[in-house]
């Protein structure tokens, strides 16, 4: 760059940067995580600080210096300034679902089931099938007993918003486990070509109890051969003592 171009630019800076100039600009601001959590923004700005503010959630403007507070006083008593705040929103609003629409792809849920005792039901136990991480919101979980459709006995959450743009579901299933019997929970949703199917399987709690019965079953046996011991020892010393637990 030649010399004399560099200075006229720093010149250029000097000028803008000038302590007493005015500045002012305004950002608008359309903010979402999810499609239930629109903010509609319009900050005015006055060399770099914030003066005004709409905020949709409120819904009205916020002055944050003495001069500033009065205008906002003002224009929240002139019903036109709201009103096309409000239309400002709606746009936001219709902006962020086209983005939604546009730039997301769905996104597969990860579904868990689990069994647990139902309490206060004429059933003894439910299954919980958990599906979580998707989107769109749009979803359906379903059960089936023997691939054939269950309806009654089942509950289910709303799809709950993760506070991201994901969501989740939980749905119930209050049931007496009978053997050989077929249990599974189908997800229907946009991320699935076809309706999946998570199948549920006693075996693995049944493992889990056999594993907890052989391990109180090993413990009782140490506690036996413990004392067995002991008592063996005392009376081969010549005394006898009978353990107290
Ligand atoms: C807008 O208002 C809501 C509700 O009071 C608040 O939670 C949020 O932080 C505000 N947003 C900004 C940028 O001030």
């Amino acid at each position: 760059m030649p010399v004399h171009s560099f200075f006229s630019l720093l010149f250029l800076l000097l000028l803008c940067s000038r302590a007493d100039a005015f500045f002012g600009h305004a950002v608008i601001r359309c903010q979402f995580n999810s499609l239930d959590d629109i903010v509609y923004l319009a900050q005015y700005h006055f060399n770099k600080m914030l003066m005004l503010q709409f905020n949709s959630t409120l819904g009205n403007y916020t002055g944050y210096t003495k001069r500033s507070k009065e205008v906002a006083d003002t224009l929240n008593n002139i019903p036109t300034f709201i009103k096309r705040e409000e239309k400002n929103l709606k746009t936001c609003q219709s902006h962020a679902s086209m983005v939604f629409d546009l730039l997301s792809n769905p996104v597969e849920p990860s579904v868990r089931l689990k069994s647990a005792d139902a309490a206060g039901s004429k059933h003894q136990r439910m299954l919980i099938c958990s599906v979580h991480g998707f989107y769109p919101k749009h979803i359906r979980v379903t059960w089936q007993k023997n691939g054939n459709n269950v309806t009654s006995d089942v509950t289910s959450t709303d799809e709950l918003s993760n506070g991201n743009w994901l969501y989740q579901i939980h749905s119930y299933l209050e049931f007496t486990p009978k053997t050989g019997e077929k249990i599974t929970c189908m997800v229907e949703h946009a991320s699935l070509t076809e309706p999946k199917l998570y199948e549920w399987d006693p075996t693995v709690e049944s493992q889990r109890n056999k594993f907890a019965v052989g391990t109180a079953g090993l413990l009782l046996g140490l506690v036996f051969l413990v004392t067995g011991l002991i008592y063996f020892k005392k009376k081969n010393t010549g005394r006898i003592l009978v353990p107290t637990s």
